[in-house]
């Protein structure tokens, strides 16, 4: 007989989820009913689970396993009719993602938090997606944090652990726990977009790619449709097995977390394509042998390219990226004639210009790509949309990129993260910086003259919903353009970001090195917003 308890319980100060769900040391997810609460939150934000299908897996980091184990008591406890988890607790988002439409579920709970540090000392997370499969909206997050400031009681039941590791069928109570193959119905909807035959070939003739997993989620998924189905060398994917610590590292796949991959890409003997995703699987960087191709160029040369692949062959409906990601996009749009939406940081607001069908790619310079194909950005489909590509133009990747600058210019671009500032100090800078926006027009830093200032606010075109104070941007008459930032994910202190980009149409500069590029915009970045004086900090901490 399963008992269902009703635990008293008091809100918890500070659990208000970011752009990408809630993120905190493990330890806090660990004190008392601080999980359950959130969990709770989630259930009565969204109207109660009475006979819905919940998706239910994560990145596979430290306390992965326990979390589930909780959240399926309490999702049996409170009237859950099936909840479909990843085989060992794994899903990688995009597979989430994919499985809440599939199986048209109510939506999904996600364990990640994401390129950040697993283990005990390390991060936690945890996001709700809805049935589009996208992360939950503001509306929704707003309601879990509402809930959250007001809970007395969550439900859980007195039930054993139920088992992860076998693909089988089980039951808390009246609800049936489901343990499936994590990357088989990802594989299926990959076939579907891509030329699994033409990859095999490009592999057949020798093409060589190093897929660096970073030990985390993307292991088994890279491993199976990379090495197994399109049959490229067993070790083309290195760190392949997911662990509790990411084996030490952060799983982020930038020019500093995936140094290794870096320098056999830039070495003698480098293969001829380098990719990494990240610890739940929905970010990705690209690499050619020598050359690191800029998230936000990796954007546009998909969307110019796209239509060679079967699942985007009559062409895109449109293209979005967030505001700071570079316009290297808006030029393949205007080329083509397409619409290219700007939108905030942040997965969730592509979701409703997705279901609406007015975009097909969208993109954001933080090493993330995707698709309609689900309603989160996905590693491993971005990489496998370059190797289609690839295997058409039979180009390096060198080639495309020239050919892609000849074409369109190129937008030089680099974000600069101070990390861990002190809170007061980040909030001091941007409070001045907004406080002297109107007066920055006309003004002349380091040569470059300011044609307009503003902190950016959408208002989504499609539910009329809108959101202010999305960073502050700073455009040159030049088209050069600096953003300033702080991160909504960060887990301590305030991070800053600061996103640079100047437009370059003569192919003379293309292989200027981009911080040389940029450097008269940093400079200006910085004499704009006084970042050394509020930070303290004389130089970054992440160049990416
Ligand atoms: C960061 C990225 C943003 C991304 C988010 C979730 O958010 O900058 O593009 O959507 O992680 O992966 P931030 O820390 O800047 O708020
Ligand atoms: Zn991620």
């Amino acid at each position: 007989m399963t008992r269902i308890l009703k635990v008293e319980t008091t809100p918890i100060q500070g659990q208000k989820p970011g752009t990408s769900g809630l993120r905190k040391k493990v330890k806090t997810f660990k004190e008392p009913h601080y999980l359950e609460n959130f969990v709770q939150s989630i259930f009565n934000a969204v109207g109660g689970m009475e006979g819905a299908t919940l998706i239910l897996g994560g990145d596979g980091r430290y306390y992965n396993r326990e979390a589930i184990q909780i959240i399926l008591r309490m999702a049996a406890a409170n009237g859950v009719d099936r909840v479909v988890v990843g085989q060992g607790g794994l899903l990688s988002t995009p597979a989430a993602s994919c499985l809440i439409r599939k199986r048209k579920a109510k939506g999904g709970i996600i364990l990640s938090a994401s390129h950040n540090p697993g283990g005990p000392e390390e991060d936690f997370g945890i996001k709700y997606n809805s049935d589009n499969g996208g992360p939950a909206p503001e509306t929704i997050t707003n309601a879990i944090y509402a809930e959250s400031q007001n809970i007395r009681e969550y439900r859980v039941t007195d039930t054993a652990d139920i088992e992860l590791s076998e693909i089988a069928e089980f039951t808390i109570g009246a609800m049936t726990v489901e343990i499936v193959d994590p990357v088989k119905d990802y594989r299926k909807l990959m076939k579907t977009l891509f030329s699994f035959k033409k990859i095999k070939k490009l592999f057949k003739n020798g093409f060589r790619l190093r897929f660096d997993a970073m030990h985390a989620i993307t292991g088994p998924y890279a491993q199976d449709i990379l090495e197994r189905k399109l049959g490229a060398p067993k070790g083309t994917v290195i760190n392949a097995t997911p662990l509790e610590d990411f084996g030490d590292h952060h799983p982020d796949p930038n020019p500093v977390h995936a140094r290794d991959l870096f320098d056999v890409m830039f070495g003698p003997d480098a293969p001829d394509m380098g990719a990494a995703s990240d610890g739940d699987g929905d970010r990705n960087i690209i690499l050619g042998r020598g050359i690191y191709v800029a998230p936000s160029d990796s954007l546009a040369v998909l969307a110019a390219n796209a239509h060679l692949a079967p699942g985007y062959e009559n062409g895109l409906a449109g293209v979005a990226r967030s505001m700071p990601t570079s316009c290297a996009v808006d030029r393949v749009a205007a080329e083509v004639g397409m619409p290219c939406f700007e939108t905030p940081t942040g997965w969730k607001f592509f979701g409703n210009l997705l279901d609406a069908g007015k975009t097909t790619l969208c993109g954001e310079e933080s090493a993330g790509t995707g698709s309609d194909h689900v309603r989160e950005k996905d590693g491993l489909w971005a990489v496998l949309l370059w190797l289609n590509i690839l295997a058409e133009r039979q180009e390096s990747i060198r080639e495309i990129m020239k050919a892609h600058w000849r074409t369109y210019g190129r937008n030089f671009y680099s974000r600069h993260d101070y990390e861990a500032v002190d809170s007061t100090a980040a909030g001091n800078l941007m409070a001045t910086l907004e406080a002297k926006l109107s007066s920055l027009p006309g003004q002349c830093f380091e040569g470059e003259t300011i044609k307009s200032a503003d902190n950016f606010a959408y208002n989504d075109p499609i539910d009329g919903s809108s959101s202010t104070a999305q960073g502050i941007r700073i455009l040159f008459e030049s088209d050069a353009r600096v953003v300033f930032r702080l991160s909504g994910t960060g887990t301590e202190g305030a991070t800053l970001r600061v996103y640079l980009e100047r437009y370059v149409s003569d192919p003379e500069e293309f292989d200027t090195e981009t911080q040389v590029a940029l450097e008269r915009i940093i400079t200006a970045a910085d004499q704009i917003a006084g970042i050394r004086s509020h930070t303290g900090r004389s130089e970054p901490d992440v160049i990416s």
